[in-house]
């Protein structure tokens, strides 16, 4: 009983969530014990199964290890910092500073399927970069490390050079398991859009092949990022970078708004405005001879004469039938080319798919000045321009989706997002994640300190511009990753339920000091699976603080004097779950019995922490 009545602390337990969705789909190769007979599975794929030793597919050493990092449940949690946050209470954006593996691993269980856009722009592995290095079965100590929270100066990296016999397969190591990750929070018609240059470009294709199979690439764009250089110091000055674009499964793109600034109704045209376009086809006579004769106006039976190199776009009788509907248009002159009328109503789309070449979304040097206008300095040197982000939002993500980035950087994504809301009218959120990377200033002292203060900077100015009339989520909740704020979470001890649950016997108070009931709240929102953007309620019930989740769906209360009429009030207001501290019940294990009696006899689920 007491086991199950325990809240299930992990992230989310990602190859048990692999093996449900497969036996979903085959559910004759469940066996007995719920596991996957593989027999049976090579007999329902049929021929489908591939046998041959060879296979096509990208190796790198270390693949292997990122599947245990994949696996690995993270141990920590996001602890909430509402003195660094704006609008804490009501925002549904979130800034989370800490290493964005652990971070993906913590959003799995509420926000898996939820993600419409993510746009990310990782370190290229350019020779001089850092590249986190992840180690499974640590990964969360690794951070604790690099941030000093471990009690000692906080560690340093070196980058990644060249002459690193590993180069590629550490950048390899790193990205994998982020991007593993990502796609499952992407929703089915979600997408992710990297930025790359030519180092990993080659990599990243096909690492995304083999992550979101390669029915899923959408393209490649070409960035232009700067113009050219007339300092190139190799034999051609790279003026581009790419941002590759991959679907989920059936991502559908708004593509490009049509201009319709040359339509008009000069004649009063039933149908409409119509703008005029060409009557002919670049293709030779020979290739087309119907298509290639005099073409009469029956009104005044003047002839024009083909284009000698071209054709008419249309056969004979399909002419006559435009021409009987007044689609036509015959100029006087026969030296002229008559021109069809093409309706704006008629079209079969007000957008034209979006171009991969990108060469007018802002260059590197708009985002220098745009750091610049914001912070007077520029405390950042490899922003993008928000002209770009805001070009790939606008062909993805409608007015209430959610956008993740988390190589967030100076937060460009957090400041496209909001910029395009107050543009029209939309309701974007946003998710950022970057590590606490030190930066060797005083004023910001880490990278996470600069895209904090910048989503600020630009919310004061975007307020002190409208007075957020339209009262848009001008706001942002900053969480930070740590340990669990439970030491039987600790990395070293066995997570088997029998021997946590000994733990817990033996450490009554298993919280770890110095952690408030706020950063035990969140902790037991993501793991229940709760998005951290909910509204959260503060009330008092017969004198215990509770917090009520989502309009009292689930009530929390971490009192540590619990008595029974405090927990019956609780019980009373009917949520769906409730959640108690341990401690709270005091080692009176009566008390929680009846508890538990009491959330029985109401329907209600009842857990302890
Ligand atoms: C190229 S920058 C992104 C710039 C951003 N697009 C902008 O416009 O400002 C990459 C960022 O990823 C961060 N980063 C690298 N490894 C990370 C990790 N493991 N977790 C979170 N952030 C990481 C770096 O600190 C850096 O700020």
């Amino acid at each position: 009983m007491y086991n199950n009545d325990k809240l299930n602390l992990q992230s989310l337990n990602i190859p048990e969530e692999k093996r449900e969705e497969l036996l979903r789909i085959f559910p004759e190769v469940r066996t007995e014990g719920g596991q996957i007979d593989f027999d049976r599975l090579r007999l329902a794929l049929g021929d489908m199964v591939d046998t041959g030793k060879e296979r096509y597919g990208l190796n790198w050493p270390g693949k292997s290890a990122c599947f245990k990092a994949i696996q690995t449940p993270s141990m920590g949690t996001l602890l909430p910092a509402p003195e660094e946050s704006i609008n804490f209470d009501t925002t549904e954006n979130l800034i989370i500073e800490g290493d964005n593996l652990e971070a993906l691993k913590l959003l799995q269980k509420s926000y898996i399927g939820k993600v419409k856009m993510i746009y990310i722009d990782p370190p290229y592995n350019t020779g001089n970069d850092f590249i986190y290095p992840d180690n499974f079965s640590e990964s969360l100590q690794t951070y604790l490390e690099y941030t000093g929270q471990t009690g000692e100066e906080g560690k340093r990296f070196s980058s990644n050079t060249d002459t690193d016999g590993r180069f590629h397969s550490k950048w390899l190591n790193m990205m994998y398991p982020r991007l593993y990750l990502a796609r499952d929070l992407l929703r089915d018609d979600g997408v992710i859009f990297i930025s790359i240059d030519d180092n990993e470009m080659p990599s990243l294709r096909l690492l995304c092949d083999y992550v979101f199979g390669e029915e899923n690439f959408i393209g490649s764009f070409v960035w232009r990022r700067r113009a050219s250089s007339a300092l190139a110091d190799r034999l051609v000055s790279t003026d581009h970078e790419y941002v590759i674009a991959i679907q989920k499964s059936n991502f559908i793109s708004r593509g490009i708004p049509k201009e319709f600034g040359g339509y008009s109704n000069p004649d009063n045209d039933f149908r409409g405005e119509w703008i005029s376009g060409d009557l002919t086809v670049g293709m030779g006579k020979n290739l087309r001879p119907n298509q290639f004769y005099d073409l009469i106006n029956p009104a005044t039976g003047k002839s024009y004469p083909p284009n000698p190199n071209r054709v008419w776009a249309y056969i004979r009788e399909s002419m006559d039938k435009l021409i009987a509907e007044d689609r036509v248009i015959f100029p006087d002159d026969v030296g002229r080319r008559p021109m069809l009328k093409r309706f704006r109503n008629e079209l079969k789309s007000d957008v034209n798919p979006a171009s991969t070449w990108l060469d007018t979304v802002g260059l590197n040097t708009e985002s220098t000045k745009e750091l610049q206008d914001i912070f007077g300095q520029n405390p950042f040197d490899y922003s993008k321009p928000l002209t770009l982000i805001k070009h790939l939002l606008k062909i993805s993500a409608d007015a209430k989706d959610i956008i993740l980035d988390f190589f967030a950087g100076s937060g460009t994504t957090a400041h496209a997002v909001l910029d395009l809301n107050k543009q029209d009218g939309g309701n974007r959120k946003f998710i950022l994640v970057q590590l606490p990377e030190p930066t060797d200033r005083t004023d910001y002292p880490t990278i996470a300190d600069i895209t904090k203060e910048r989503v600020r900077r630009v919310i004061k100015k975007l307020n002190d511009e409208d007075g957020n009339e339209k009262n848009q989520d001008r706001g942002f909740r900053v969480f930070k990753l740590a340990e669990s704020n439970f030491t039987p979470w600790d990395g070293s001890i066995d997570q088997s339920p029998e021997a946590l649950s000994k733990q817990i016997e033996m450490h009554i108070e298993h919280v770890r000091q110095g952690r408030t009931d706020e950063d035990i709240l969140y902790e037991i929102l993501l793991k229940s699976g709760f998005p951290l953007s909910i509204p959260v309620e503060t009330l008092q019930v017969d004198g215990k603080t509770v917090y009520s989740i989502h309009d009292g769906i689930m009530l929390v209360c971490l009192d540590r004097n619990l008595t029974m009429p405090s927990v019956q009030a609780i019980v009373d207001r009917l949520p769906e779950r409730v959640v108690f501290l341990d401690e709270g019940f005091a080692g009176n294990d009566a008390l929680k019995v009846n508890a538990k009696e009491a959330c029985k006899l109401k329907n209600i689920v009842f857990k302890v922490v």
